[in-house]
């Protein structure tokens, strides 16, 4: 059985940003200029230049080599990502974040962005009862809610046309956004041709990005919750299953207990029962790895 660790602590701030397709540049003019760099709705500038909040700057990338488990260069969009898709984006300055911007970097709020507020990640098992109704309520409502500023590609940047003009995006919840993007990060490097896929790379769980890919990932995946709830103060539980001799979450209180009547699916009670998997699909048909089991097993 694969060992559920999830949610990890608390870490440092990454400053560069996973997001990848801001809706404001999922679009024809943005994939054709290359740049994606927003008006701030606070007064119409991109990346609220006028401000001082960022400016639009071009994508630095490193210039490294790839790893010897990669062979390949120029067949992946996600080779020195983001420039097969933009090579101009928003710099923010000071606290401010976001792709236009518009917000505060991770660990920051107010107005100017100014309060820096620490994030205390929790036990789940030591939550309230309240608490950890919140919480479920929390992923339940991210579940069912579009994301109003990010959208996933369902093809690739060839398929969408030299000058962009057949951009291929979709609207996705923002739950499912997350499991889109771990699934994007890690799967198969696609060669050409049906079922032509290059298997033996990771981009998230394969190097020494494995920590902070997922420290940003999960800084990112608190900061939507936030936003989507109006709830600052939110921040992501962890389960410590190091001593643990069966599966304290999967109560119906938590992520969900057993059916008693299917021992394959999820205890009815449970709000997570009523979850469909999506069925967005990456551009070669396969299917996203279903949402439940995705978030929740970061094997380490
Ligand atoms: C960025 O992309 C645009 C559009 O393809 C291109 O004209 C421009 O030369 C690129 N800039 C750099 C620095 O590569």
């Amino acid at each position: 059985m694969r060992r559920w660790c999830l949610w990890v602590v608390l870490l440092q701030l990454v400053r560069t940003s996973s997001a990848q397709f801001p809706r404001p540049c999922a679009n024809r003019d943005g994939l054709r200029t290359k740049e994606c760099c927003p008006a701030w709705a606070g007064d119409g500038s991109p990346c609220g230049a006028l401000s001082g909040r960022g400016f639009c700057a071009q994508v630095e990338v490193s210039e490294e080599p790839h790893g010897p488990q990669y062979p390949h260069s120029g067949i992946d969009d996600r080779e020195r990502w983001p420039l097969a898709f933009f090579n101009r984006t928003c710099r923010c300055v000071g606290n401010y974040g976001g792709f236009g911007c518009g917000e505060c970097r991770f660990g920051y709020r107010g107005a100017a962005c100014g309060e820096y507020r620490e994030s205390v990640r929790r036990n789940v098992l030591s939550l309230s009862a309240a608490e950890q109704r919140r919480f479920t309520s929390y992923l339940n409502l991210a579940k069912n809610t579009v994301s109003r500023d990010y959208v996933i590609a369902t093809a690739t940047r060839a398929e969408m046309g030299a000058d962009g003009e057949n951009p291929m995006f979709s609207d996705i919840n923002t739950y499912d956004l997350f499991v889109w993007m771990h699934y994007y990060v890690s799967r198969d490097a696609f060669l050409g041709g049906p079922g032509n896929v290059w298997r033996d790379i990771d981009f998230a769980h394969e190097s020494a990005a494995f920590l902070p890919w997922h420290r940003l990932y999960l800084l990112h995946w608190e900061h939507e919750i936030r936003k989507l709830t109006g709830d600052p103060d939110f921040s992501i539980p962890y389960w410590d299953w190091r001593d643990a001799q069966t599966c304290q979450v999967c109560t119906d209180a938590l992520m969900g207990g057993r059916s008693p009547l299917d021992p394959n699916l999820l205890s009815p009670a449970s709000v997570f029962s009523s979850w469909k998997v999506s069925a967005a699909t990456d551009p070669l048909g396969s299917e996203v790895t279903p949402p439940s089991t995705q978030l929740l097993r970061f094997t380490v």
